[in-house]
């Protein structure tokens, strides 16, 4: 008997424990990042943040407490062995951007990291799986290599000069524990060890404004080394000494290029050793590279390749030894954005003969990167790939919207065997492909694009019963793609390829839903600060190689939106506080220029950029005035930055800002509103403007709004330009104007998004009649075929057609709002968006009369959800009416209610 008992208590023991063991496997911590980064090296913040996502079976889940432990090594970290820092339990449901508030993290070591969390009534998960973060060097004087550079290097008469090569021997005779390469360079870099690539990214070290910030890359190079090794570098121009800006300007941040570099191993035993570039290093300019050029392209000498130079025993006898240079390392910072990689490949559709004969392969979409072709014939055979975006139409190669940018590259073949060749320091935006003097026939197979870009995660999914809204999705992501490749760019392909703040400005929500773009903004940012003005006006482009060409309504104010995006999608305060006193000097500078009138007139604007415009005399075009813009854009960005002093806890900053953005609300009222509330600008620009920007009395507000609409039954299409085109959409739809919001979604013919995917776009145009019906073309001078700017129209596309909204108040997606809007004859719309916390499904679809809507709220966030249309009674939720402690609002359309975490699915009759 008393054994029975005895067996059945072990039994409900093994049952209860097997239970609560379950019930803690199935809550979760992972994704655990540091500053946006897994597990990053060589960061030089000095609190990094720390985020991560709870996994979780469990509806409603939300964190109670969370304890983060930080050590210097993984077993002290499990041993809870000298801990660099312990935060305690935190009573707190924050789980991203919580500072680490330990010690001062020192140069060059490596933290490891875990983190448990408390839910629920008391549970707590198990220690999360450790992750590291590992700073780089962060006093300059720790940098003990020299700057080196080619001795005595001839000017360059136009062109580019030839790539440098940099190698060094030396040898290790201990056993290595493990090994660090600090690298850097004025011109780009990739750096080999003992023959191999160091890391996989591309143009390094990026581009920030060089004579103010200069990044340094770190890489573990512990397994490249052996006890003999050869250190070797090559150096193009790229941004720094090539063709950057308009009028062949070349040699903008410098006439010579140079390199910086420091390995530094440490030893099994303790000891360690610090390999630098200095005097001794060998350097050449005889090699392949003969001329590499970001908007010209490469040309490649495979006769002059040195076989065997990146390795040991090479003779370098006739090479030159390097000279030092004495730039400065205290503009040396680590890179916080995302590098560029070779994102993926895609093989060419169609081997095309055009009528004039020419030898083009269409890669079925308009990328950015290069060709990697594979080649065999004599030595000497020069070949030469040129790149397009479109054919003309009579189907030849079109090159005149580059511009100057002849978009080259030149082969040389060596004549051994079968060739591979790809460029090192140039990228080109194209669909097309001309091949020139290709040995033998070209077969598909042989030639590959290699698609470039930053490394931003993709977080973002949208798709729609209609395949045309679907291509249009796609166009705005290859846009982003294209156009992300380290700086936000304008376009990828002609003589500019710029970081046009205007443009950014506007895609940023969209950008923002599509890929994870927070470092790679951070980063973009700080040169934003770096380049402003002393008299604050903000570059029209940056990094500044317009010689400071600046102070641009709806341009300038990127200094101001872009930091908000970052904010609002990230939760992202310190990139507010960062960025503050960047954005107050951009808004005393509009106040100094309005003055006591409040309204900033004047001065020089690019206005709502490429408008539609049309030469009929009875309508001029839609021309919306400056003045207004800029008065909209100054009320505006006054009002963020108040609110923005607000949430970093500048009170007093925050009221007067508040004040000035009322004044100027005033006098935009008194100057450009008519008391029926019709603009002197009588645009859908003006009116987006004044609606989305709360710029209008209130009573005046529904006939404003009215103006607009009819303005667009009107016309029947959009006529906004860069600065309506964001808002339209949105302000129609807020408005209750949701039908015609629509409309010009679907809208095929010219204007509109969708006229261009009806002419075979893979990505968005500049113009909104970029090739016209019959073929033809929009003026050369301005006609690119990837500029992301009207892809604004994406933010509507998540955050009203879809319904993943966030919530101003609670930023980063803590608490976020699901309002999806069926509408536009679409029979389902899904998006899902990866946020900080993890995955947001919304899915709308109708089916038989019926509404159903499947949404996912991740772990520790709560939403709000409208369900359009809806009555309370007859709305299902899970398969069971909606239960009273949901509180579900009833609202004159639809019914609301707030969610925790989990999945869940409704249906109901519309
Ligand atoms: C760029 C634009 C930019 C504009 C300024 C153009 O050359 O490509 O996208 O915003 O100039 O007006």
């Amino acid at each position: 008997m008393y054994k029975m008992n005895y067996l059945m208590k072990l039994l409900v023991v093994v049952l209860v424990l097997g239970g609560f063991t379950k019930a803690f496997a199935d809550t979760e911590v992972t994704g655990l990042i540091c500053e946006y980064h897994t597990n990053p090296i060589g960061i030089d913040v000095q609190q990094p943040r720390l985020s991560w996502k709870i996994v979780s079976d469990e509806k409603n889940l939300m964190q109670s407490a969370y304890q983060i432990r930080v050590a210097d090594s993984p077993s002290n970290l499990k041993r809870k062995n000298k801990l660099v820092w312990d935060s305690e339990k935190i009573e707190s449901n924050e789980s991203v951007q919580i500072e680490y508030t330990g010690p001062e993290p020192e140069s060059m070591e490596r933290y490891y990291w875990q983190v448990r969390v408390w839910y629920g009534d008391g549970k707590s998960t198990k220690w999360s799986e450790p992750a590291y973060w590992e700073m780089g060097i962060l006093e300059p004087e720790k940098w003990e290599a020299s700057w080196i550079t080619f001795p005595d290097e001839p000017a360059a008469d136009g062109g580019s000069l030839p790539g440098h090569h940099y190698r060094n021997e030396f040898s290790t005779s201990k056993k290595i524990s493990s090994a660090r390469a600090y690298v850097t360079a004025h011109g780009l870099y990739e750096l080999y060890i003992n023959g191999k690539k160091v890391g996989d990214e591309l143009f390094t070290p990026g581009w920030t404004s060089y004579n103010k910030r200069l990044q340094y890359q770190t890489f573990d190079v512990t397994d490249l080394l052996q006890n003999e090794n050869t250190v070797a570098a090559v150096l193009g121009d790229g941004w720094y000494r090539g063709n950057i800006g308009w009028k062949d300007q070349d040699g903008y941040y410098g006439k010579k290029l140079a390199l910086l570099a420091q390995i530094v191993i440490d030893y099994s035993d303790g000891s360690s050793e610090i390999i630098t570039t200095n005097s001794d290093w060998k350097v050449s300019n005889n090699g392949p590279i003969l001329e590499s050029d970001i908007y010209n392209g490469e040309i490649y000498d495979a006769t002059k390749e040195m076989e065997g130079w990146k390795t040991n025993g090479f003779d370098d006898n006739v090479w030159k030894n390097a000279e030092t240079a004495g730039h400065s390392k205290e503009l040396l910072i680590a890179p916080q954005g995302v590098p560029v990689k070779a994102i993926e490949e895609i093989t060419p559709i169609e081997l095309i003969t055009t009528p004039k004969g020419e030898v083009v392969f269409d890669m079925g979409q308009n990328m950015v990167g290069w060709v990697r072709m594979k080649v065999s014939g004599e030595k000497g055979d020069t070949v030469k790939l040129k790149f397009a975006e479109v054919l003309d139409k009579e189907g030849n190669f079109y090159t005149a919207n580059l511009r100057s940018a002849k978009a080259t590259d030149t082969y040389i073949l060596s004549g051994e065997s079968e060739e591979v060749y790809e460029p090192t320091f140039t990228f080109h935006g194209f669909r097309y492909v001309q091949l020139i003097n290709y040995p033998g026939t070209p077969k598909p197979e042989d030639f590959t694009g290699v698609v470039i870009h930053s490394e931003m995660d993709p977080t973002g999914t949208f798709v729609t019963s209609d395949s045309l809204i679907n291509q249009l999705q796609h166009n705005i992501q290859w846009g982003q793609k294209g156009n992300f490749l380290d700086v936000p760019t304008d376009c990828p392909q002609r003589d500019e390829r710029l970081g046009w703040t205007g443009d950014a400005q506007v895609f940023a929500p969209t950008a923002a839903y599509n890929f994870d773009v927070a470092a790679f903004y951070t980063k973009w940012l700080g040169d934003v600060a770096a380049d402003q003005l002393e008299d604050g006006k903000v570059p029209h482009v940056v990094p500044d190689v317009l010689q400071g060409a600046s102070g641009a309504t709806a341009w300038a104010d990127a200094a101001i939106i872009v930091p908000w995006t970052n904010y609002l999608s990230y939760g992202d305060r310190r990139i507010l506080d960062d960025q503050y006193s960047s954005m107050k000097k951009w808004v005393e500078f509009m106040r100094k220029r309005a003055g006591d009138s409040y309204l900033w007139t004047g001065d020089q604007h690019f206005g709502d950029w490429l408008a539609f415009a049309t030469t009929r005399s009875d309508y001029p075009g839609a021309t919306t005035e400056k003045d207004l813009i800029a008065t909209a854009y100054y009320a505006y960005s006054s009002g963020l930055l108040s609110k923005i002093a607000g949430i970093l806890g500048k009170e007093d900053d925050a009221r007067e800002y508040a004040q000035l953005s009322e004044k100027v609300k005033e006098a935009f009222i008194n100057e450009f509103v008519t008391p029926s509330g019709r603009l002197v600008s009588h645009t859908q620009t003006a009116y987006s403007l004044a609606l989305a920007f709360d710029l209008l009395p209130e009573n005046l507000i529904p006939n404003a709004a009215k103006y607009l609409a009819d303005d667009v039954k009107k016309m029947g299409h959009l006529t906004t330009g860069f600065v309506g085109t964001p808002l339209l959409c949105n302000t129609l739809s807020e408005q209750g104007y949701e039908d015609l919001a629509f409309m010009l979604l679907n809208r095929k013919e010219y204007p509109s998004w969708l006229y261009p995917v009806t002419q075979g776009a893979t990505t968005i145009w500049e113009r909104w009649d970029g090739q016209k019906p019959d073929g033809s073309f929009q003026n050369v001078g301005m006609n690119s075929f990837n500029h992301y700017a009207y892809g604004a129209i994406g933010e509507w596309l998540y955050n009203y057609v879809a319904g993943i909204q966030i919530d101003v108040e609670n930023p980063g997606y803590k608490h976020f709002k699901l309002a999806p809007h069926p509408g536009g004859g679409l029979s389902f719309a899904k998006a899902t968006y990866d946020s900080m916390y993890g995955k947001i499904l919304s899915h709308w679809r109708i089916k038989d009369e019926m509404l159903v809507y499947e949404i996912e709220i991740p772990a520790n966030t709560t939403a709000t959800v409208t369900l359009p249309e809806a009555v309370k009674s007859g709305v299902s939720m899970n398969g069971s009416p909606l239960r009273d402690e949901l509180n579900a609002e009833q609202l004159e359309k639809g019914v609301q209610f707030k969610l925790g975490s989990g999945h869940y699915l409704f249906n109901y009759p519309l």
